[in-house]
């Protein structure tokens, strides 16, 4: 698993993200797509897929896995592992507070 380290970071407030849908935030130089799944629970990981670039935040989600809109590999989103022998994506903690995303520690 890769757990990425990142400052404590709000990015806005939970309801920006529909259940199931993911959103592209810049925090620093990096972009981290953070996902609401189904079940209320978020997920981050970096939105910049390896492959070749595309945007993860548009992929579709169950309560595992990401799979990028552009050629439909797939990535766990708990561990940043590849389904589809691709390189790993980053996985940073993220949590809801009071209302608000918190990305980090
Ligand atoms: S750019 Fe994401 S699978 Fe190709």
């Amino acid at each position: 698993m890769t757990i990425a380290p990142i400052a404590k970071t709000i990015l806005g407030p939970i309801d920006e993200i529909p259940f199931g849908e993911g959103r592209t935030y810049a925090v620093g130089p990096d972009m981290i797509a953070v996902f609401r799944l189904r079940d209320g629970s978020l997920r981050a990981v970096s939105a910049v897929c390896p492959h070749k670039g595309g945007p993860l935040a548009d992929g579709q989600i169950d309560n595992k896995v990401v799979v990028c809109p552009l050629h439909l590999y797939a990535w766990d989103l708990s561990t940043g592992c590849s389904q589809s022998g691709q390189p790993p994506i980053s996985v940073y903690p993220v949590r809801v507070d009071d209302g608000h995303i918190i990305l980090g520690d």
